[in-house]
């Protein structure tokens, strides 16, 4: 498997309890680089579109309000199948579904508030990473 990149979102649940170093250990210690970094406030227009795919779903407003309600660390992350990897360190998206020692287990307070967000697929990387950064914030 090739060296890839994946979108990650550090949520304001986590961002509010001062966890952003901590999460970030848990990416660096298991094979993954941060190669592009920002604090942001999403605006309600982004996160619209961010999770537009959700639309449809009955907590997508509730979704909306809740990545707005504080700043976010969005990245990317490189390195040895990212994506899967990143999925893996994360833990399932409901955290009383996630396995032991990862980032949703140890730090999540609920489906809603899950600490982080990473990309599903290699399009939705590509699509996520483009959505946030230029090509030249991304430092390999
Ligand atoms: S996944 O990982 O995309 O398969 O998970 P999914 O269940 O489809 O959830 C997609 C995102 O929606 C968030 N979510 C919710 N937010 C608020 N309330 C409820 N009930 C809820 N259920 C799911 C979930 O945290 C996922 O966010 P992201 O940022 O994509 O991880």
């Amino acid at each position: 498997m090739a060296t890839q990149r994946t979108f990650s979102i550090i949520k304001p649940d986590a961002t509010k309890r001062n966890l952003t170093g901590k999460i970030i250990d848990k990416f660096e210690s298991n094979g993954l680089r941060v190669v592009a970094s920002k604090r942001i406030h999403m605006t309600e227009d982004q996160a619209k579109q961010f999770y537009a795919v959700h639309k449809e779903r009955p907590f997508y407003g509730d979704l909306v309000s809740y990545m707005i309600s504080g700043p976010v660390v969005v990245q990317v992350l490189e390195g040895e199948n990212a994506i899967a990897k990143n999925r893996e360190i994360m833990g399932a998206t409901n955290p009383a579904d996630a396995a032991e020692g990862t980032i949703r287990k140890e730090f999540a307070e609920s489906i809603e508030a899950n600490s982080v967000h990473g990309s599903d697929g290699e399009d939705t990387a590509k699509e996520e990473i483009a959505f946030f950064f230029d090509d030249n914030e991304i430092v390999g």
